[in-house]
């Protein structure tokens, strides 16, 4: 995540602080009583208090089992129980921001007009608006969700509209530079992969020539694996995809069971969600979701830069005196392996790679059917890195 956004989203915090404890004041004691006589407000406190931190803790815990573990919560309206809701904008917001802020950096154009689907109290809606939407609107079925994005949108003075919607409504009017769906597809039809494709064929006719749809889901292996079917059927079907993917046939990832695609970015975590996360006993050191970006109909997929480029798909993975990752590219999701022996300057690049980053390759020694084998004549040059736009070639 970039310094920009970095320093935007710790803006928010305070924000999301005042207004989860003015909805939490409201529903355990009714409105404050106006203050009589002379009286001067104590500014509050942009920090959580130990005990409003377990409060909240409590409540991520659920959340977390529920949409991560058990999944006993995904499609149910959780977002309408006022203690979820609130642990809900406090952690999972400033991470759904951060998430879609990485992403809109890696599309082609800053968007102007931005419909969030599934927005929940709006973190991908504002962070389109921080990234320079002009008109935005949040859509969700939860209305308590919307309120929250609308009183945020007033602390703010950001200019956001809300409207009530799910999938067996029209959507909203108009067309849109940007469409954003944030870990919304999962919780959707049950599974049924048809269904969800659909949907987002649909979602896709109300982009603008040139736009994006953005589809952000958690870095599950099942709802990674989702999300790549509802892939290849968009794939199938002819739309092209503007990332994470540069091979053009059904994805790779889908032949072995046990694998998946995912990124993972670094980003300065606020301390609030260092606290909570140490009180619910989760990890949130770096951002780690699935995710694609759909061009609209009739759009070609876009040339790959030249020479041999691949995106990197996994951590560096484990192998005696040699390096080794997985990227995919234009030919296929392929091992790679480099041994120690063979570093010099011009592979160096090779032990640095990080998921996501776009690399070009040359000078290979041995190809495998499901891989390549650099060696010290190879070279390795960074093209891309995780979050930004391909270059075009
Ligand atoms: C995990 S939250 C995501 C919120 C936000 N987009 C984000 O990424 O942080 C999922 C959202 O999807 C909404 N949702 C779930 N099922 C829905 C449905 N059938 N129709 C409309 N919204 C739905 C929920 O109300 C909730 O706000």
């Amino acid at each position: 995540m970039s310094g920009d956004a970095a320093r935007d989203l710790e803006e928010w915090i305070p924000r999301l602080i005042t207004l989860w404890r003015q909805q939490r004041a409201a529903r355990t004691k009714g409105p404050r009583p106006p203050p009589r006589g002379r009286h001067v407000e104590e500014a509050p406190s942009a920090k959580l208090t130990p005990q409003e931190i377990k409060e909240v803790g409590a409540g991520i815990k659920r959340l977390s089992h529920g949409l991560t573990r058990e999944r006993e919560l995904a499609g149910a309206k959780y977002m309408d129980d006022p203690a979820l809701l609130g642990a809900y904008l406090l952690f999972y917001w400033p991470v759904s921001y951060a998430q879609s802020r990485s992403l809109l950096s890696e599309l082609p154009a800053r968007p102007r007009s931005l419909l969030d689907l599934g927005s929940g109290p709006g973190p991908l809606a504002f962070a389109g608006i921080d990234a320079g939407a002009r008109e935005t609107i949040a859509a969700d079925r939860s209305k308590p969700a919307l309120e929250l994005a609308r009183q945020l949108a007033i602390a703010s003075s950001e200019s956001l509209g809300t409207r009530e919607w799910s999938p067996e409504r029209p959507l909203p009017e108009g067309t849109f530079d940007v469409i954003t769906m944030g870990h919304v597809l999962n919780e959707l039809f049950a599974g049924d992969v048809e269904k969800r494709a659909a949907l987002v064929e649909r979602v896709l006719e109300r982009l603008k020539p040139g736009g994006s749809l953005v589809v952000m889901e958690p870095a599950l292996r099942d709802t990674s694996r989702a999300l790549l079917q509802v892939r290849d059927v968009l794939v199938a079907k002819g739309y092209a995809v503007r990332a994470p993917c540069l091979f053009r046939g059904a994805c790779p990832a889908l032949i072995k069971p046990s694998d998946w695609c995912h990124a993972e970015r670094p980003w300065r975590m606020p301390a609030l969600t260092e606290a909570l996360a140490r009180s619910a006993s989760l990890h949130k050191e770096s951002l780690k979701m699935s995710y694609l970006v759909l061009a609209p109909k009739g759009e070609a997929w876009a040339e790959p830069p030249k020479g041999r480029v691949l995106r990197i798909v996994s951590e560096a993975l484990e192998g005696k005196g040699r390096q080794r990752f997985m990227g995919c590219g234009p030919e296929g999701r392929i091992g790679l392996a480099l041994q120690d022996k063979h570093r010099n300057p011009g592979n160096e690049k090779f032990f640095h790679l990080q998921r996501g980053e776009v690399i070009r390759i040359g000078g290979v020694l041995e190809e495998k059917g499901d891989g390549a084998g650099l060696s010290d004549q190879s070279t390795v040059e960074l093209v891309a890195r995780a979050g930004q736009a391909v270059p075009k070639p």
